[in-house]
């Protein structure tokens, strides 16, 4: 079985075709043409020979129909190119709307045309659902303690939580052009699904990370920072403790060593109170390929149904080196924040789990203790 993989370079895409490799596939990836090379992450796979790269740009309706055309017999087509950087969209919202939205018409109308059978994933983003969220209210039972004179009673009771959550019937609501981007290619995809009876389904995923991720994403920079700033500690033998106190201070850009002229950068951050559902990058290909195996294209939200803080990302991060205050090390730097922000994302993937049969197998702890150590022994 063939398929082909747009965005093979990118965190994704290298893991998407991993994965299909495994199962036998021979795999197409694609990859546009850059002034140096960018094949890191898919290195390991030059010499297999189920794997071939095509240089293709997706913007490029002319590109994209060839690759169909040299390939008619692939039986599935996963789309992970993008500009997927959020506030790099702000500072390029046209580029982002014709790579992450607009190109995706190119790929819909090729296939439609060129080889309607052929499977199609698109990569939807959580991102789409912005600033909105469904709740519900969880019960549980209690016990209610009563005293009355020298007795005492325990009466059942029942206490109630409100969840917010999103799932796929939770209203989009975007907060960026990236968002906006990504849902016209999801309504795009629904569309020619509805209206051209091709096999498209859409992954609705929430943010999945591991050693592979993006160098500016959050995850990815708080891991890498601490790599590097513990070599940096090895280098000059010291230990977190022999920090100055001087370092404390919240317009202190660098950390030193009292009576050392050795500094090192701070780890700059932006919003630290944003909540994010974060999975495990190779957990979620699966789910990809899953939704392509089904009889009836569909779309589904993909995630853990755990929410967790940067902070607390910072407390899980940082906790693996065996520091446990990391606020002398982190300087909040405005150029960060967003203009726009997506404050809080929680999935519930229930439809996943019923119909797909998947569930998350990396837990939060485990996948940052992955990253963590991938940095660290470099
Ligand atoms: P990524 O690491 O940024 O990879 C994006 C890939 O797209 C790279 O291979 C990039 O190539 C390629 N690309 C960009 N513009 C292109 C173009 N015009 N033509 C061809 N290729 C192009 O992103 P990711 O984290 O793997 O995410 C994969 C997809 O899932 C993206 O569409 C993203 O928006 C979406 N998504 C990601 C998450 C997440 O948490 N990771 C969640 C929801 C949705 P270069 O290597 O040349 O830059
Ligand atoms: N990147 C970044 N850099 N984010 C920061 C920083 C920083 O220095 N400081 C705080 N943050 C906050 C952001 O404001 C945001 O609230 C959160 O960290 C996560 O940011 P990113 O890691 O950049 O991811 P994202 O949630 O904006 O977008 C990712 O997930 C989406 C799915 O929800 C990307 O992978 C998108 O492509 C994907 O669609």
């Amino acid at each position: 079985m063939k398929a082909i993989i747009t965005g093979v370079t990118g965190q994704d895409g290298s893991h998407m075709a991993d994965l299909l490799l495994d199962k036998g596939y021979s795999v197409i990836g694609t990859a546009r043409r850059t002034s140096g090379s960018n094949s890191k992450r898919i290195d390991h796979l030059k010499n297999n020979r189920c794997f071939s790269i095509v240089e293709t740009d997706i913007s490029d309706n002319h590109s994209v129909r060839e690759l169909i055309k040299r390939h008619p017999d692939a039986v599935e087509f996963y789309n992970f190119a993008a500009q997927s950087h959020v506030a790099t969209s702000f500072n390029q919202p046209s580029y982002t709307f014709d790579m992450t939205g607009k190109s995706v018409m190119n790929i819909l109308e090729a296939i439609t045309e060129i080889a309607p059978e052929m499977r199609l994933y698109q990569a939807s983003s959580s991102e789409m659902f912005g600033s909105n969220y469904d709740t519900r209210i969880l019960y549980q039972n209690s016990y209610l303690n009563v005293y009355k004179g020298n007795s005492h009673f325990e009466l059942p009771a029942f206490q109630h939580e409100v969840e917010k959550f999103q799932n796929e019937d939770t209203k989009f609501m975007p907060q960026s052009p990236y968002a906006i981007a990504k849902l016209a290619a999801h309504h795009s995809v629904r569309l020619y699904r509805q209206s051209k009876g091709i096999h498209a389904s859409c992954g609705i995923l929430f943010n999945h990370e591991g050693p592979r991720r993006g160098d500016d994403f959050v995850t990815k920079k708080i891991t890498k920072w601490i790599g590097e700033y513990m070599r940096w500690l090895e280098k000059f033998k010291a230990t977190p403790s022999m920090i100055s106190s001087r370092c404390e201070a919240k317009d202190c850009q660098t950390i030193f060593f009292s009576g050392s002229q050795y500094c090192f950068p701070k780890l700059r951050l932006g919003n630290l109170d944003a909540k994010r559902d974060w999975g495990y990058a190779p957990d979620y290909m699966n789910a990809a390929w899953l939704m392509l195996q089904q009889e009836t294209p569909d779309d589904y939200v993909i995630c853990t149904g755990e929410t967790r803080s940067i902070r607390e990302f910072l407390d899980e991060a940082f906790s693996c080196v065996g520091i446990s205050d990391w606020s002398p090390l982190v300087f909040i730097d405005p150029k960060f924040y967003r203009p726009c922000e997506v404050d809080y994302l929680k999935g519930c993937c229930k439809k996943a789990k019923e119909k797909l049969g998947w569930k998350p197998e990396c837990s939060f702890k485990d996948m940052v203790k992955i990253m963590v150590q991938h940095e660290t022994q470099l």
